[in-house]
């Protein structure tokens, strides 16, 4: 059905799509016994629960960061087969999106581009109507809230006021998350990649491995970009190692523009912003891959391109425990988690 929806879909600009995607959803979000049924028949097969981090996950598919910003429509989302999501990313302040166009599709390649910057509620209001949803127990599934630094919050030489913002954030997701990821990682927040530099994330995982012993300890994961290059993947797995985190997930959105079928001229009139999808999937395997060897004892999210159960399979071999996806959500539909986890499955039984 999907294949005859998603034209007049792509018809639409993202944002309307977007919202009429939500709207949909909304349906299964409130509906109970239509929830019900898709959870009958999108259950993910059996062998592919997984435990990590001492969470049990159904599978190992998950929703990326970004999709569910403010935490809309999560009893959905799980029950069309995700194995958890990711909600957010959440900022302590409410913040609108950067200004429009800043959402693009590039079909040709089955991509992404955008500039959104952050737009959510705010997470004590987010976290309020995830818990008026039911939280994470409603879903079935683990739930983890991503936190990012709120826009008006500058990074510049003192690191104080934004490990606050950071904290307020936490403490606002700690009661009601699963998992926590700091995201430190998205190229649409101004200087934001910066908190990737051992300095500034030394003090931000120091600071919040600190709070969260004293809130009562949740895993806590930090996402990372894939436009690090080697020395600099070195140097913040060594601040990961040093401060204790629980787990990398890897990656967001690039801003290379490498190996694209979509022609430059497009390409360059979209502009700045983050590519995912396809075009992403061989540097975010290939980021796994060292996370992996640098960090063998903690979780990996692997993220980046994923559609298909073949693509989920490279990633948990390249040392993944779980899987995201959430551009092969926009192009393979909503069935997509059901989907691919069923071809994961096919394979585990081949394998
Ligand atoms: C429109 C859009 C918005 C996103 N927003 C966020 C976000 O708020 N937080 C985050 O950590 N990642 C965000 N991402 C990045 C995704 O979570 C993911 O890391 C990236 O898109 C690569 O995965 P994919 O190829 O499956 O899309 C966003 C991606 C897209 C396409």
């Amino acid at each position: 059905v999907y294949a005859l929806v998603r034209p007049l879909l792509f018809a639409l600009d993202p944002h309307t799509a977007h919202a009429l995607g939500n709207w949909s959803l909304g349906w299964l979000e409130y509906v109970a016994p239509l929830r019900a049924l898709a959870r009958a028949v999108s259950s993910p097969p059996a062998n592919l629960r997984t435990t990590v981090m001492g969470l049990s996950f159904p599978s190992p598919i998950g929703l990326a960061g970004g999709f569910d910003k403010n935490a809309l429509r999560p009893r959905a989302l799980a029950a069309l087969g995700f194995g958890f999501l990711e909600l957010g990313t959440v900022t302590a302040r409410a913040q609108d999106e950067n200004p429009r166009p800043n959402l693009f599709r590039l079909p040709r390649d089955r991509a992404l581009v955008n500039r959104l910057g952050f737009p959510n509620e705010g997470a004590a209001a987010v976290v309020q109507r995830f818990a008026r949803h039911g939280g994470a127990a409603a879903t079935g599934v683990p739930v983890g809230f991503s936190i990012g630094k709120s826009r008006v919050v500058d990074v510049g030489e003192d690191p104080a006021p934004i490990l606050a913002d950071y904290i307020e954030s936490f403490r606002a997701v700690h009661g009601v998350a699963d998992f926590v990821v700091v995201n430190v990682s998205s190229p649409n927040t101004k200087n934001l990649r910066a908190l990737q530099g051992a300095a500034l994330a030394r003090t931000l995982f120091r600071g919040l491995t600190e709070e969260n012993a004293r809130l009562g300890k949740k895993p806590l994961l930090v996402k990372i970009a894939p436009d690090l290059d080697d020395a600099g993947l070195d140097d913040l797995f060594g601040v990961v190692a040093e401060t204790g985190l629980d787990g990398v997930v890897a990656t967001n959105t690039t801003l290379a523009r490498r190996g694209l079928a979509t022609d430059g001229a497009t390409v360059e009139a979209i502009g700045t912003g983050g590519l995912s999808g396809p075009p992403l999937r061989a540097r975010a395997l290939e980021v796994v891959k060292r996370t992996r060897a640098a960090l063998p004892k903690v979780a990996v999210i692997g993220v980046g391109g994923v559609e298909t159960g073949e693509h989920a399979r490279a990633l948990l071999d390249a040392g993944a425990d779980l899987v995201q996806l959430y551009t092969g959500f926009i192009y393979r539909g909503p069935w997509a988690a059901r989907t691919i986890g069923r071809e994961l499955a096919a394979l585990a039984g081949a394998a």
